[in-house]
């Protein structure tokens, strides 16, 4: 095989290599086979001195042309696998600005929690501070305080959670009554927000369910304060035009006794499923403070008088946003949750 064959036969081989690189890094390996310091050129180059003195330039020229060849064939194969690279990182990059934003869903307040400030706001702002009082009462909190007789239905196994030792789980949150009057002294206008437990459970009825009770006692208060007081709150929380309607009724802990109806949300008044065709949803119970009460804390009751009212926040929160099944607040059904 003389010189420029075999020059020819490198030229080809090392063409293919370079164009079946297919990375910079492999590019490069194949420029050290062929013009690195030990590549098959280089080698080549370095050899022309043996050749008979009358070869060497024609020789030379060959081996140099091929050298310059391939320099330049590595030059465009590294430009464009770089090339290659740009377009793979900016493909790999691309971003459809016509896709719908991915939805996010910032963290929301349970409706039970939203009526609940509300509530406490609407009190606060007629001078109602907002009270804590414990969940596990005692049998002397949650009903003898409360003038509740001995043999009071509501004492039955049936509605209260007993737990060891004479605890119970509250049934309302009228102990907060006995609890606050025990510490502080006349006059007071409170608000106690909380759970309450009853051993029941239907579409309006949770085992678990918030109140918010009410009291305020000073001297002269009158019936005529408490209507004031549910009237102003009652347009705060719905709206000013909905009517109220105190029916007689009974608690053992106040007397005289009311419940408080609110005209139908849903119909105004007229009669719709949501009132039954009444015209009119129970919401509160309240009455005047029971003298026995006030006599189990020790206020005079020759000078004080007192008012008291406890309502249902999750009967609330269904009334203002249309829930019809209680259970509902406590599935944990996010789709439930955001909506509000
Ligand atoms: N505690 C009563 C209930 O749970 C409500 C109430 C509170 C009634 C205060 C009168 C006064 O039904």
């Amino acid at each position: 095989m003389d010189f420029a064959e075999k020059i020819e036969r490198i030229r080809q081989q090392a063409e293919s290599d370079i164009r079946g690189a297919e990375g910079l890094p492999a590019l490069e390996s194949v420029r050290a086979r062929y013009l690195g310091r030990k590549g098959e050129i280089t080698e080549i180059l370095k050899g022309l001195r043996l050749l008979p003195p009358g070869e060497r330039p024609k020789a030379g020229k060959l081996a140099n042309d091929c050298k310059v060849a391939l320099t330049e064939l590595l030059g465009a194969r590294s430009g464009e696998l770089a090339g290659n690279l740009e377009v793979k990182r900016l493909k790999d990059e691309e971003v459809d600005v016509t896709l719908p934003a991915g939805m996010k869903y910032p963290g929301k307040l349970h409706p039970i929690t939203r009526v609940f400030d509300e509530v406490i706001r609407i009190f606060a702002s007629m001078g109602f501070t907002a009270v804590d009082s414990p969940e596990i009462e005692t049998d002397y909190y949650n009903f003898e305080a409360l003038n509740f007789q001995a043999d009071h239905p509501a004492r039955d196994m049936q509605d209260t959670f007993y737990l060891s030792g004479g605890k119970l789980l509250r049934t309302h949150t009228s102990p907060a009554q006995i609890r606050i009057m025990e510490e502080r002294d006349p006059p007071l206008a409170v608000i106690a927000p909380g759970k309450c437990y009853r051993c029941d459970a239907d579409v309006s009825h949770s085992p678990m369910f918030h109140q918010v009770e009410g009291f305020l006692v000073d001297e002269k208060v009158t019936f005529a304060d408490l209507k004031g007081v549910l009237t102003a709150f009652v347009h705060g929380i719905f709206s000013p035009d909905v009517k109220l309607r105190f029916r007689p009724s009974f608690f053992p802990f106040t007397e005289p006794s009311a419940e408080i109806d609110i005209s139908c949300v849903s119909c105004g008044g007229a009669g719709c499923r949501l009132c039954g065709g009444a015209g009119w949803l129970e919401i509160l119970g309240a009455g005047m403070i029971h003298p026995s009460v006030l006599e189990s804390v020790k206020y005079d009751t020759g000078r004080f008088q007192g008012f008291a009212f406890g309502m249902g926040i999750e009967r609330i929160a269904m009334l203002k946003y249309g829930i019809d099944d209680i259970r509902l607040f406590f599935d944990n059904d996010i789709r439930f949750i955001r909506q509000f």
